[in-house]
């Protein structure tokens, strides 16, 4: 044993080692990444923590009360990347505050109400791509002290104080600035000058945006032969005249994408009139976007006409009326409609479109035909819509058809076979309620088809050839569907370039051991949530791409059926979490499997038992297989025994006799016998033994003692062990007497065949037969025993003649004084005889 002391002396040191370990030693910040992302939010910092690792990348100090940076204050951080300095209250920033920061990409001033900035504030800083001044109280871009800034790709600036929209001369000096965020400041008017650092540069592919200014005055030819990546306009015009004089002002300008409209909360203008987008004909723009305004005019068609040679158009948040017919030289090759409250389907003719988003719409409700010839696009999910006559080209109008999206709608119903759509590639129909889709083969004609989605569609799969035809497809997604008697049966035949099969959520109880037989490319079945009972193994091996199974969520108890369980060579991940695995020692087998596949299962140690109660929520990788070898072992060695203890009872009780005989052999063996034979014979052949034998025996020259039951057994002592105790064991010999009622009496039988064993035992040769009566052959091979010994073995028979008495008598004496003791009296008595 230790002395407490020495315990102490080394148990002290070690502790303190190991509270320096601890993570709290830079506290109060959280570390999110060891050495690398450091969080220091909200914990009234008034000064740049010191005991962050140097190697820090990520540092933020949001919401602290820095309130002045001073020079070199960030230098112990000379890996910085990202640096938030929200909300620091910080007012003053002095000459290379972030000097050194030569990696830092994205740096954060929001909300700091800075008053004084020093004119080499942000010196260093050679990385910047983002800088992110929104709310420091910023009046001028031009006297920001950012010119040098030369990586710089975004800039922003929004809700501040900057009167004027005059960009900057040192925009010039960054080649790579795209995005400059100007909404919510004071501008109000806008001068040909403003703009002309983008005259000398024009290369500079900038997104503008202005939201939230309130715009007045435009300059005309402002925006001529600018060109631009994107400007927005939200929510800058307070009436509408405003709003078109603007519009008419940026005549000239070359765009990618405007964007017009207002904000759901910031809602200024009472009414959208038709002619406000008059002047967008003086634009050249490639997309356009409007969003949020509630009152257009009643002729949408009017509207449309305006932007007939825009060739992407999104129209999102819009109180719109369908429009019955287009303008006819629409160039429109994309069409986005989003959350407008159309009233009726837009059945439109439009040769152009390409492309066809009209999803959540509320105000539709059943489907109408469309033509449109050139159509490969078409997203009409979340609509609520109903669709009769699902689907031909007649119904789109189109062969060309790619992607279609109908899912999550109302009721469609699947009639017409995609006749003339054979050239779909996608196809998702997912959370809506299909109809007549399991009745015939609807896919039939998609040999093109990669993608299907029919999950959650109330889908009962009775058909089985309902995926004939699909020989293209890669993504089957059928999750939440259901089976005849929740039995997946081979549906998948030449589905051979399948890659994914999603059949979560199926119902299913059992899987058909060839359902998935002709799927050579199949990488993922996801099996989850399913009402699985055990794993078989079988259904999953022809499977020779498989990578991941996913069987959670199930009831798999263990393995299909015991012995050798081959998952195909390449799955690399088996997700069999949530099941109900019993943990008992008939299933050790799988158990066993389990903990020698650990790096093939998912969270194998979330696998929890379900049974036995004991083992209930316990891990499956505590189940010891110990436990089983021992109850086995106990098991074996307690029928052993129980059979081993009936077979000696069987034993002595058959052999009872037998045994007392054993038994006595050991105490009489040595002692002299009483009795020179023991007479066993026939109670009805007493009369010839008390006249003949007796007579003969016993009163002759030397006498005989003879053991005689009805004379020698001890009353009151069982007749059994008489015969044993008094017959047996205290007389030489034994005199059987075979007579045909001997052959007949099954006691005479017993007794003989327990003299046969005495003998065995006393290995003396002591049993005189005698025959008394021609005994019948066929009555006497009953006895077979006793049959082969009268056969082999010389006997005496009773013959009632002078001679013949003479020579019995002699001859029975003769064997009775074999072994007798000698006496000189009874050897003299013999001889006279
Ligand atoms: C963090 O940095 C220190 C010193 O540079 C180093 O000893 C430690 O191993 C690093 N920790 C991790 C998790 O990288
Ligand atoms: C923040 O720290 C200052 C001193 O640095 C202290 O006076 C103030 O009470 C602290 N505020 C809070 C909310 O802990
Ligand atoms: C212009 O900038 C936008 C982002 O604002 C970007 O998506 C686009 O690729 C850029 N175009 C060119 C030609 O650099
Ligand atoms: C619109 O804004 C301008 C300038 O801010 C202001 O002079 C004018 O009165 C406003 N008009 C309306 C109708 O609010
Ligand atoms: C387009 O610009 C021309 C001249 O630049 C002008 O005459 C015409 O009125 C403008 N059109 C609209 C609708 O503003
Ligand atoms: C569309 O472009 C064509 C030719 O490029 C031109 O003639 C037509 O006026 C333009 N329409 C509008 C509304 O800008
Ligand atoms: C299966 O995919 C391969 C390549 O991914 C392609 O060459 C083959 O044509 C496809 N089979 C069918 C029947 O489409
Ligand atoms: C299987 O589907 C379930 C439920 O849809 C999902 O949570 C799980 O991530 C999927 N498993 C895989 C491996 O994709
Ligand atoms: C099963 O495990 C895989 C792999 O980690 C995972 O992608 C999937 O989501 C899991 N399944 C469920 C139902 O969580
Ligand atoms: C019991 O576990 C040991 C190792 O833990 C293993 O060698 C033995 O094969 C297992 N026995 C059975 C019957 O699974």
């Amino acid at each position: 044993m230790m002395s407490p002391t020495r315990l102490a002396g080394i148990l002290i040191p070690a502790m303190a080692f190991l509270s320096c370990l601890r993570p709290e030693s830079w506290d109060p910040c959280v570390q999110v990444v060891p050495n690398i992302t450091y969080q220091c939010t909200e914990l009234n910092l008034s000064k740049i923590p010191n005991n962050i690792p140097t190697s820090t990348k990520e540092l933020d100090l949001s919401f602290n009360p820095l309130r002045h940076l001073g020079s070199h204050c960030f230098s112990n951080f000379p890996e910085l990347q990202v640096l938030d300095l929200s909300r620091c209250e910080i007012q003053i920033i002095e000459d290379d505050a972030y000097q050194g920061l030569n990696h830092l990409s994205i740096l954060i001033l929001t909300g700091n109400p800075i008053q004084r900035l020093f004119p080499r504030a942000f010196s260093g800083l050679s990385s910047l791509k983002t800088l992110v001044a929104k709310e420091t109280k910023l009046t001028s871009l031009e006297d920001f002290p950012i010119g040098h800034l030369k990586t710089l790709k975004e800039l922003n600036v929004a809700h501040n104080l900057i009167h004027s929209f005059k960009l900057p001369a040192y925009f010039s000096n960054m080649p790579n600035l795209e995005n400059v965020d100007l909404s919510n400041n004071k501008i109000q008017n806008i001068y040909r000058q403003d703009l002309q650092v983008l005259h000398k540069m024009p290369l500079l592919n900038l997104s503008l945006d202005l939201s939230l200014n309130p715009l007045y005055f435009i300059q005309p030819g402002s925006f001529k032969e600018i060109k631009l990546h994107e400007l927005t306009l939200r929510s800058n015009f307070n009436s509408t005249d405003v709003m078109k004089t603007f519009i008419q002002g940026l005549a000239g300008l070359k765009i990618n994408q405007l964007v017009l409209g207002e904000f759901k909360n910031e809602r200024k203008l009472e009414s959208f009139d038709n002619s406000l987008l008059e002047g967008l004909c003086n634009l050249t723009i490639e997309k356009f976007r409007i969003a949020y305004f509630d009152s257009f005019s009643e002729d949408t068609t009017n509207l449309f006409n305006h932007l007939v040679n825009i060739s992407a158009i999104s129209l999102a948040h819009l109180y719109l009326d369908t429009p019955k017919y287009l303008p006819k030289n629409l160039r429109w090759q994309r069409l986005e409609i989003v959350h407008c409250n159309l009233e009726q389907f837009p059945a439109w003719e439009l040769d152009s479109l390409k492309e066809f988003v009209l999803t959540s719409n509320k105000g539709i409700n059943t489907f109408a035909e469309m033509k449109m010839e050139s159509l490969e696009f078409l997203d009409l999910s979340r609509n609520g819509l109903s669709f009769k006559t699902c689907c031909s080209h007649s119904d789109f109008g189109t062969t060309r058809l790619k992607h279609l999206d109908l899912s999550f709608n109302e009721i469609i119903t699947m009639s017409s076979n995609f006749l003339g759509l054979e050239q779909l590639e996608y196809l998702d129909l997912q959370h809506s309620s299909l109809k007549q889709t399991s009745d015939f083969s609807v896919f039939l004609s998609l040999r093109n088809l990669r993608y299907l989605d029919i999950s959650y569609t109330r889908t009962e799969v009775v058909f089985h050839g309902i995926f004939d035809g699909l020989v293209s497809l890669q993504v089957l997604k059928m999750a939440d569907n259901s089976f005849p008697d929740n039995f997946l049966p081979n549906i998948f035949k030449g589905l051979t370039n399948l890659t994914i099969l999603d059949l979560s959520g199926c119902h299913l109880e059992r899987v058909s051991q060839v359902a998935f037989v002709s799927l050579p490319k199949l990488q993922l079945i996801n099996m989850s949530h399913n009402s699985l009972l055990s794993l078989d193994t079988l259904a999953y091996e022809p499977l020779l791409s498989l990578r991941t199974l996913d069987c959670s969520f199930n009831r798999i108890v263990a393995f299909k059926e015991q012995g050798q369980q081959h998952f195909p060579s390449n799955l690399v991940s088996l997700n069999l979490t949530k099941n109900k695995f019993a943990c008992d020692c008939e299933h050790q087998s799988f158990l066993q499997w389990v903990k020698d596949h650990r790096q093939l299962l998912v969270e194998v140690e979330k696998m929890v038992c379900a049974k036995p109660l004991d083992m209930q929520d316990m891990p499956l990788l505590s189940f010891r297989n110990a436990t089983c070898q021992r109850s086995k072992t106990i098991i074996s060695v307690s029928v052993f025994t129980v059979l081993m203890v009936s077979l000696v009872a069987v034993l002595a009780y058959k052999f009872y006799f037998h045994l007392m005989l054993l038994a006595g052999c050991k105490r009489y063996n040595r002692g002299e016998s009483t009795y020179d034979a023991f007479v066993i014979y026939s109670s009805q052949d007493e009369d010839w033994v008390r006249n003949e034998l007796v007579k003969n025996l016993e009163e002759g020259v030397p006498p005989f003692q003879l053991c005689l039951h009805y004379r020698d057994f001890i009353p009151g002592v069982a007749i059994a062990a008489n015969i044993i105790q008094e017959g047996f064991y205290k007389s030489r010999k034994v005199i059987v007497v075979v007579s045909q009622h001997f052959i007949q009496s099954r006691w005479c039988i017993f007794e003989y065949e327990i003299a046969q064993t005495w003998q065995f035992l006393s290995s003396r040769a002591g049993i005189i037969f005698i025959v008394l009566q021609k005994v019948e052959k066929s009555l006497l091979r009953q006895q077979v025993e006793l049959y082969r010994l009268l056969s082999r073995n010389t006997y005496l028979e009773w013959e009632d003649s002078v001679l013949g008495r003479h020579i019995f008598w002699r001859r029975l004496r003769k064997a009775l004084l074999d072994g007798k003791p000698w006496s000189p009296e009874g050897t003299e008595d013999a001889e006279n005889s």
